[in-house]
């Protein structure tokens, strides 16, 4: 990498792109600019990065001069995912939260200085879609190489799930190694060439670590956090009950702590793990702490005051996996 990196964070969020570029420690890297139309977003975004242009608007207000001016070589985003989501109704590139990205699609071609490289999150399914051919192609007439991936952190050695797509995009005079360069294919391991930025991939030497290495310390938690009776008699079935040596956590969406099925998994910090008599045992919520660690957003991270728990895992469960990101831009721009 001769040039530092230059970021253009896109769809910004609470600013797990941002964490990302950081944590690869990277000489002069700065995000010249971020972008989200959420005013809650923003300000947790403007908390943590006071320093940073941040601009409060949508994407399609820019042009591609807007973005020649702001002198970035990179692209880091997460686009609304709701258009792809399984279990949504997939209108792709019918669905008015697509209008941004198809946006930027015509941008990127009209930019006199495009970016080098370009990363993108998403969910499983973006890669069968519309959307994702549009791209490609116009990825492809812009002269990039593209690899696609589809990973979890429990992949590396973070026991969480979020499985989620990831595109990776450099300009052809920057090439991946000949182990990626296959057409088409999304990989859902972790090849050679990608581990090497990866220092724990749930290996022998490197084991996934256990949950109670992410917890807060139980005499901080309120008991705001536990489960009330009714939810527990009525959703007990369908919940996901670990506990803090277990080495799994279920993915955790932006209605967690509101609805109970399949939106991250409750943690069980009584003394036995006999579930047989559940309600002898202490149930709770994972705190938005808890989760922002399970996401490896770094200590300082925080919400300004007056954010509700209910608005905290909202964000969090639209944002990402900083550590898996992290990799993913090392490997990048390598
Ligand atoms: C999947 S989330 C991004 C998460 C982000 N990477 C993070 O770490 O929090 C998508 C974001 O896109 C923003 N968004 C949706 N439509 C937008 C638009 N037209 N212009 C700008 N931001 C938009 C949403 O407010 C939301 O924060």
């Amino acid at each position: 990498m001769e040039n530092p990196l230059k970021v253009l964070e896109l769809y910004s969020g609470i600013g797990g792109m941002h964490y990302a570029l950081l944590d690869g420690g990277y000489a002069n890297a700065e995000v010249v600019c971020s972008i989200d139309i959420s005013p809650a977003a923003s300000l947790v975004y403007k908390h943590n990065f006071p320093c940073t242009t941040h601009c409060e608007r949508s994407i399609e207000g820019f042009s591609a001069e807007d973005f020649d001016r702001m002198g970035f070589n990179t692209i880091m985003m997460s686009p609304p995912c709701q258009p792809f989501t399984r279990l949504g109704l997939q209108k792709d590139v019918d669905d008015p939260r697509s209008r941004s990205f198809l946006h930027l699609m015509k941008l990127l071609p009209a930019m006199q200085s495009p970016p080098n490289y370009i990363l993108m999150e998403n969910v499983k399914g973006f890669e069968n879609s519309k959307a994702h051919e549009l791209f490609c192609k116009v990825l492809k007439q812009l002269g990039f190489s593209v690899v696609e991936f589809l990973l979890s952190p429990k992949q590396f050695g973070i026991p969480n799930s979020r499985l989620r797509y990831y595109l990776l995009a450099k300009h052809n005079q920057k090439e991946f190694p000949d182990e990626v360069n296959q057409l088409g294919k999304v990989f859902d391991d972790i090849p050679l060439c990608l581990k090497r930025f990866c220092n724990n991939t749930g290996s022998k030497e490197n084991p996934t670590k256990t949950l109670e290495q992410f917890l807060e310390e139980p005499s901080s938690i309120s008991d705001e956090y536990g489960l009330p009776e009714k939810t527990l008699l009525r959703y007990l079935n369908v919940m996901d009950i670990v506990n803090p040596v277990s080495k799994s956590s279920t993915c955790f969406t932006k209605s967690y702590g509101y609805y109970a099925e399949g939106t991250g998994s409750v943690l069980n910090t009584g003394s036995t793990l006999d579930m047989s008599n559940v309600l002898a045992n202490k149930l709770r919520y994972f705190t938005p702490t808890e989760v922002a660690n399970l996401m490896c957003f770094p200590e300082q991270f925080s919400f300004p005051d007056g954010f509700t728990r209910k608005q905290k895992y909202k964000l969090l469960g639209n944002s990402l996996n900083v550590y898996v990101v992290s990799c993913l831009l090392k490997f990048l721009v390598t």
